[in-house]
C-alpha cells in the first residue's frame, strides 16, 4: 500500500493496527552507459513494494534526492549534500514517529546514504528505525555471486541493472559491451560506502561511469530472481522488526 495513494482516514485506520512503515531510499545519479539514472531508487522502491504486499505494510514515497557528489561530473545526476539529506531524513522520521509510526523500516539502495541515515535515525528512541540495504541479505548475495562473481563490482552493478530490467527498459550500448577495468581488493576496501573522490577526478578515473561493474551481464530473468529473493528477505525482516 502506497502512502501517497491513501487518504489520511485510511492512514489513521492503518495506525490502529500497525506502527510499521517502509521508507525506500535511493539516488538520482548516472549508472553507466546502460543503467538508468534512477536505478537505486527504482530498486529500493520495487523491492519495498513487493515486500509490502506480503506483510500489508504502508510504503512512504521514495527518497530519491540524496548525496552523490562524486557523480556530478555526469549529466543527469542530481545530488544534495550529506548534511542536508541527514536533516531532511531526521525531520521526516521525527514527524512519522510523532504520528505513531514507531517502527520505521528504511530500505536503502545507495551506499552514500548509509552514514546520514544512521546519524538521522540516532535521534529517535532505540529500536524505532531499522536500516537495511537490499544487498544486505544472504539470499540476495548468493544470487549476486552466482550470476556475476567479481563482475558485480561497485557501481552500475549488473544486479541493480537487472532489477530495473525485471519489468522495465533494457538498453544496449556498445560502450557497455566490454568489461570495465577490474578493481583491486584494496580499492574496494577504501571506497566502501561510496567514498569516492571529487566529480572530475571520479569521471576521469571511470569515464563511462561503471566502477568495476559489468552491467551488460544483467538480464530481466536475473532481475526477477533478485527481486523475488530481496522482497522475500525484506518481508521476513520487516515482520521480525515490527513483531507482526
Ligand atoms: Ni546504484
Amino acid at each position: 500500500m502506497r502512502l501517497d495513494r491513501c487518504t489520511w482516514y485510511e492512514v489513521q485506520d492503518y495506525l490502529a493496527g500497525s506502527g510499521g512503515i517502509m521508507l525506500p531510499c535511493g539516488s538520482t545519479e548516472q549508472h553507466g552507459p546502460i543503467g538508468l539514472i534512477g536505478t537505486d531508487a527504482i530498486c529500493a522502491e520495487t523491492i519495498a513494494a513487493r515486500a509490502a504486499e506480503t506483510v500489508a505494510a504502508l510504503v512512504a514515497p521514495t527518497l530519491a534526492y540524496t548525496p552523490a557528489p562524486f557523480n556530478m561530473g555526469f549529466p543527469g545526476t542530481m545530488s544534495i549534500s550529506a548534511g542536508l539529506f541527514q536533516s531532511m531524513v531526521q525531520e521526516l522520521l521525527a514527524g512519522l514517529h510523532e504520528q505513531g509510526f514507531t517502527r520505521i523500516y528504511i530500505l536503502n539502495g545507495h551506499g552514500a546514504n548509509l552514514d546520514p541515515l544512521n546519524a538521522a535515525s540516532a535521534h529517535l528512541p532505540g529500536g524505532s528505525v531499522r536500516i537495511r540495504s537490499w544487498w544486505d541479505f544472504d539470499a540476495v548475495n548468493a544470487l549476486r555471486s552466482e550470476f556475476y562473481g567479481a563482475w558485480e563490482g561497485m557501481h552500475a552493478t549488473p544486479s541493480e541493472v537487472a532489477i530495473t530490467r525485471a519489468d522495465g527498459r533494457v538498453i544496449h550500448h556498445p560502450d557497455a559491451d566490454a568489461p570495465p577495468r577490474r578493481l583491486t581488493a584494496e580499492f574496494i576496501r577504501q571506497h566502501a560506502g561510496d567514498r569516492h573522490g571529487g566529480p572530475q577526478e571520479h569521471r576521469a578515473a571511470f569515464p563511462d561511469g561503471r566502477v568495476g561493474s559489468h552491467s551488460a551481464l544483467a538480464t530481466p530473468e536475473h532481475g526477477r530472481r533478485l527481486l523475488e529473493a530481496a522482497a522475500t528477505a525484506v518481508a521476513e525482516d520487516y515482520r521480525a522488526f515490527t513483531g507482526r
